[in-house]
């Protein structure tokens, strides 16, 4: 093959079909302990990541077993710089290809927001760009449109950190709550199994792990909200069970912890079946017809939930998308994503005003435990 065939076009690659530039977007992603950095290129449905750096701070907050706001804001404010240069870097861009900065404004935790934010807005300011605040959980809704292009409308399970519910995407910027937590959020209750059992923090990724040699039939976890009607979610009666059990158990072995570990994560996974069936049901009641059913968020990057949430929907005769795990935690290329949707549908917001609380659905009833102050607060 000569050169020509391989060769690729840059300054084509960088124009829209009517040879317009296509957008270049800086995602500033900081509400909570990842101080992440990306720059994502194209249209709504057909996006490219070009650099998606994330820097965790997870060193920072181990020994506190939990994310500690102000250590968090410090710390994003030390490296936000260098991490915005080094995606740059790997996009091999400078700044002057870039048409758009967005940050992330909310929700989470404030510190880590205003350094984002701000940030953002300076970079923006110095640029002449247009600074476009994002919605965090916006964010993890619209991640699956860029890493699988699932088409509107679609049905999601939002499982991270700080929230957990069941969303119809129905269009840029158009959201429905169908059900969520009426108390913890799903990923708090994998840290919070892992404190307790002495597995460290983030205790998702190691409760998954330890899990993998454990027997989830061993401890008989109640799915929770089994009476109730809808697709709400719960998740503090599980956590109590499983400090029950290894109460009952102790002195643990390293077995009993694998057999926890297992019958929690299966308890979880059949609580998030039963409750993404209803959901689709909900969906329907919309009169809305799902495309696919998709998992976001931090927990959704659990191969086991993933693999049960995927049956849920071939039952229903729905393609399942996740995100690839890089696209499941905090990222900055779903904020610049999002940035992207929103100005192509001619909604982008332009006040940036950072909010520790920022529901996605705001015609929906406020949950007690929905509006946790951010991600793993
Ligand atoms: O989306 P995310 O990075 O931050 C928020 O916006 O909240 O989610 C982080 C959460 C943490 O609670 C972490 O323990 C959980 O996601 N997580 C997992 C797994 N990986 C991360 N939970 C279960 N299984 C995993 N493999
Ligand atoms: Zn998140």
């Amino acid at each position: 093959m000569g050169d020509e065939d391989v060769s690729v076009d840059i300054e084509a690659e960088n124009r829209g079909p009517a040879g317009a530039p296509k957008p270049h977007v800086i995602g500033i992603e900081t509400s909570c302990d990842e101080c992440a950095v990306a720059v994502v290129r194209g249209a709504p449905g057909e996006a490219e990541i070009l650099a998606n750096v994330v820097l965790s701070q997870i060193d920072l907050h181990q020994a506190y077993g939990g994310v500690v706001p102000e250590i968090a804001a410090r710390a994003h404010g030390e490296t936000i710089d260098r991490v915005t240069r080094e995606a740059l870097g790997a996009a091999g861009l400078g700044l002057d290809a870039i048409t758009h900065v967005a940050a992330t404004a909310g929700p989470g935790l404030l510190g880590g927001l205003l350094v984002g934010a701000t940030f953002g807005r300076a970079l923006a300011a110095a640029r002449g760009l247009p600074f476009i605040p994002v919605n965090h959980l916006e964010a993890h809704v619209l991640s699956p449109r860029l890493s699988d292009k699932v088409a509107f409308p679609y049905c999601v399970a939002l499982v991270s950190g700080g929230h957990a519910q069941f969303v119809a995407a129905l269009g840029p910027g158009v959201y429905r709550r169908l059900g969520g937590t009426i108390d913890d959020a799903a990923g708090e209750a994998f840290d919070k199994t892992a404190k307790l059992l002495g597995l460290g923090y983030p205790g998702g990724p190691a409760v998954e792990a330890a899990a993998q040699s454990g027997d989830p039939k061993r401890f008989a976890f109640p799915a929770p909200l089994a009476k109730r009607e809808g697709c709400d979610l719960s998740f503090a009666g599980l956590k109590t069970a499983v400090r029950l059990a290894a109460e009952a158990t102790a002195p643990l072995t390293e077995q009993d912890i694998a057999d926890i570990c297992a019958s929690f994560q299966d308890a979880v996974a059949r609580h998030l079946t039963a409750k993404a069936s209803r959901a689709l049901e909900a969906f329907a009641a919309l009169g809305e017809v799902p495309q696919a059913l998709v998992a976001v968020g931090g927990v959704a990057a659990n191969a086991v939930l993933r693999e049960a949430l995927a049956t849920v929907a071939a039952r229903h005769g729905l393609p399942f998308a996740a995100p690839p795990l890089a696209l499941c935690g905090d990222n900055g290329a779903m904020i610049a994503y999002t940035a992207i949707e929103r100005e192509a549908a001619g909604i982008a917001a332009t006040a940036p005003r950072v909010r520790s609380r920022w529901p996605l659905d705001a015609t929906a009833a406020p949950m007690i435990g929905a509006g946790k102050r951010g991600a793993k607060a």
